[in-house]
Order: structure tokens, then C-alpha cells, then sequence
């Protein structure tokens, strides 16, 4: 970091803060990127090209599928939602012929079945995929309109815009929707682009100025990708598991979970996995054709109780050796969850351990509930059954 970009830091930090009370715990929801990307060919490809229909029949799902009662709120669109040209007011708008009711109209029939919207924007020239961005003479102007729209999050991507821009943008940003007066909840990309670790990141900053980060690259749909996120959060959990707490998360990325790319274990490890790590849970899948595996493992209680803790202390991995790893959570009311994430092909495998080794005090301790990754695996192997 130069010279310029710390005094720009201080300068900022000392104006900034975006502690509106939302997202005390991590945000639960729906995002159409993974799944969905960048499909904008509704003609030959209606179901699933990025149209409004793909939202309305996404919060339809959420609402009449039990997603809803569980905390899975937020329906979140991504990039190429966008028409090529602002308007002549220099707002955005969507594109014509893809939302032809406008976003005003989608976050209301959005809010009458008690669901929240979240929208895309870029902090740059472009947005990834090269529609218009959001340079900074038009954060606010950009803000004004999504607060005026009835938005209520918004995931802010990074691409086109150098290091020094973002250093700006993202907090002006987080000062612009605070202006609004509408209460949103800001998803900042900024962490990516910089490398996502300390010192090119100051956590304690992005804390006070977004209430979620993403640190590391986007998910694919493939176990290879989970396991590259997750190792990478581990390895690196000193520096971002402190970030963590109430109002401001590590945001590993999307669940994959109802897709192509993973197995009925490797789904449930993702879940587990997300749980202990305090991440937001957002899908990204097509609710209209899940099966009921995925249905279990995504509505599974537990871990839904477990991830919206309200201490909101993100796990740690405790151990790794001989492809086994065990990853630790505390909770409130004294107690605590342990993960055994097995990467072993031998299996079946006994694993041995003691409460020294996973770092607990000698005493005794009650067993409240089975390892999660069973109790998914149960209810599971009931569904499909
Ligand atoms: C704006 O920021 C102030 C101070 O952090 C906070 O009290 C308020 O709730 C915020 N309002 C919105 C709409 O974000
Ligand atoms: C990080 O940001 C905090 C404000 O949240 C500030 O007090 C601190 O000095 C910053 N640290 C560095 C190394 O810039």
C-alpha cells in the first residue's frame, strides 16, 4: 500500500460508518450468479435466461417451499441485469425487453411475500461483464436510485477500477446508501481484488464500512473449487476469522448445493463446512427443479441454527493430518460444534481423538446433538429413501 492510499484510509475511516443493525447474523438468501451467470438470451432460453420472471419465480419458491420460515430472505440478482445505456437522468435501468416491469415492480411483488431484494453493482467503468459501472461521480446518484427502487442489499463488484479507486469508492458507497435513509445491507468484492489478506486489507475498516466481504475467488460448481476455499480460509483464519462477528462477515461465496458439481457428501460438507464458518448462506440454484437430497441438506435446522448463532464467532480448524481435518465453533449457551471433514478414500475409516487434542479442558461435557454432518446425512438418507 503507498504512501497515498494509507492517508486516504485515515482520511476515510474517520467519516465512514454503515452500522444500520442489519445482518446481526450471517444474511441467508439466493444469488443467481453461479447457477445462472450471465444467460441474457430469454428467447431461446426463457427458464433461465437473468429476466424478472427468474426472480419472481425464485421468490415464489422461497415463499411457497418453506425456504422463507427458515431465514432464507434475500433474493439477489447479479451482474448483466442492466440495460448498455443510463437514462437520460444518468440513472441505471434495467434492460427493457429482460424487466419490462421495472425493478420498483419486482421489489414489491418481492416485499408482499416477506422477502428482501438485493441488487448488482460494479465500483469501476465496467461491470464484469461489461455492462455499466459505478464510477465514483455516480455512487451517489447510483445509491438514490436503489434506495428509491425499495432495494434492501447490494453486492458491489470491483472489476475495471484500480486499487486507489476502490480505496474511494467503496467507502463513499457505504456513506451514499447510509444517506438514502433506507436501511440496506452492502456486500463489498473489494477484498478480491486486493488480495484479500492483511496488510493490502484493513478487516477492521471493512468491517465498520460493509456488513460482508468476499475474500476470495468466485465458486464453481465443482468440489475442487469448495476445497480451494476452504483451505484457503483455513490457512489464512488467523488473519480473517477475528474480522468476523455481528453485522460484518467473511463471505466465502455461494452454496453450490442442488447442482451438478457435487456429490450428496461433498454437498453436505459445503453445508457443515459454511455452518461452522459463519458464512452467509446463499444459494445458488434453480429452487424450481431441486431434488429433495439438496432440499434436506439446505433446510437442515441444525445447521442453520448453528450458522445464525447469535455470538456470531466464526469457527476455526483445529487440526489437520492423514486427510482428516476438524474444525471448531463456539456458541452461546456455553456450548460448541466440531466438524470432521474426512477427504480420506479408504473408507470406511476409525478415527481416533481425545477432547486434549481438540483443544477442551478435561471435565465432562454433555453430547446436546450428533455431528452435523450426520444429522444432514440422516435426514437425508429419509428423503430419498
Ligand atoms: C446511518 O449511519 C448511522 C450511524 O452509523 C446509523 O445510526 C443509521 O442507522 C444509518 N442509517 C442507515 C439508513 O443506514
Ligand atoms: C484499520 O482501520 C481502523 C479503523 O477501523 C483504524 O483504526 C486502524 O488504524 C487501521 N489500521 C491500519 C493498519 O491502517
Amino acid at each position: 500500500m503507498g504512501p497515498l492510499v494509507t492517508q486516504l484510509f485515515g482520511l476515510i475511516s474517520l467519516t465512514v460508518a454503515l452500522d444500520n443493525g442489519l445482518l446481526k447474523t450471517p444474511p441467508m438468501g439466493w444469488m443467481a450468479w453461479e447457477r445462472f451467470r450471465c444467460d441474457t438470451d430469454c428467447k431461446d432460453d426463457p427458464e433461465n435466461c437473468i429476466s424478472e420472471a427468474l426472480f419472481r419465480d425464485t421468490a415464489d419458491r422461497l415463499a411457497e417451499d418453506g425456504w422463507k420460515e427458515l431465514g432464507y430472505e434475500y433474493v439477489i440478482i447479479d451482474d448483466c441485469w442492466m440495460s448498455l445505456l443510463r437514462d437520460e437522468h444518468g440513472r441505471l435501468q434495467p434492460d427493457p425487453s429482460r424487466f419490462p416491469g421495472g425493478i420498483a415492480k419486482l421489489a414489491r411483488y418481492i416485499h408482499d411475500r416477506g422477502l428482501k431484494l438485493g441488487i448488482y453493482a460494479d465500483m469501476g467503468t465496467h461491470t464484469c461483464m461489461g455492462f455499466p459501472g459505478t464510477t465514483l461521480d455516480k455512487i451517489e446518484i447510483d445509491a438514490q436510485t436503489f434506495a428509491s427502487w425499495g432495494v434492501d442489499y447490494l453486492k458491489f463488484d470491483g472489476c475495471s477500477s484500480n486499487p486507489v479507486e476502490q480505496m474511494l469508492g467503496y467507502p463513499l458507497m457505504s456513506k451514499a446508501l447510509n444517506a438514502t435513509g433506507r436501511p440496506m445491507a452492502y456486500s463489498c468484492s473489494w477484498p478480491v481484488y486486493i488480495g484479500g489478506l492483511p496488510p493490502n486489507v484493513n478487516y477492521s475498516f471493512l468491517g465498520d464500512i460493509c456488513h460482508l466481504w468476499r475474500n476470495y475467488y468466485d465458486i464453481q460448481d465443482s468440489w475442487d473449487s469448495v476445497q480451494g476455499i476452504i483451505e484457503w480460509f483455513s490457512n489464512n483464519q488467523d488473519d480473517l476469522q477475528p474480522a468476523a462477528g455481528p453485522g460484518r462477515w467473511n463471505d466465502p461465496d455461494m452454496l453450490i448445493i442442488g447442482n451438478f458439481g457435487l456429490s450428496v457428501d461433498q454437498a453436505r460438507s459445503q453445508m457443515a463446512l459454511w455452518t461452522i464458518m459463519a458464512a452467509p448462506l446463499i444459494m445458488s440454484n434453480d429452487l424450481r427443479n431441486l431434488d429433495n437430497c439438496a432440499r434436506a441438506i439446505l433446510q437442515n435446522k441444525v445447521a442453520i441454527a448453528i450458522n445464525q448463532d447469535s455470538m456470531g464467532i466464526q469457527g476455526r480448524r483445529l487440526l489437520k493430518g492423514n486427510h482428516i481435518e476438524v474444525y471448531w465453533r463456539p456458541l452461546s449457551h456455553s456450548a460448541s460444534v466440531l466438524v470432521f471433514l474426512s477427504r480420506r478414500t479408504d473408507m470406511p475409516y476409525l478415527y481416533h481423538t481425545s477432547l486434549a487434542k481438540l483443544e477442551y479442558d478435561a471435565g465432562n461435557y454433555e453430547v446436546c446433538l450428533p455431528a452435523m454432518s450426520y444429522l444432514v446425512s440422516l435426514l437425508c438418507t429419509e428423503m430419498v429413501s
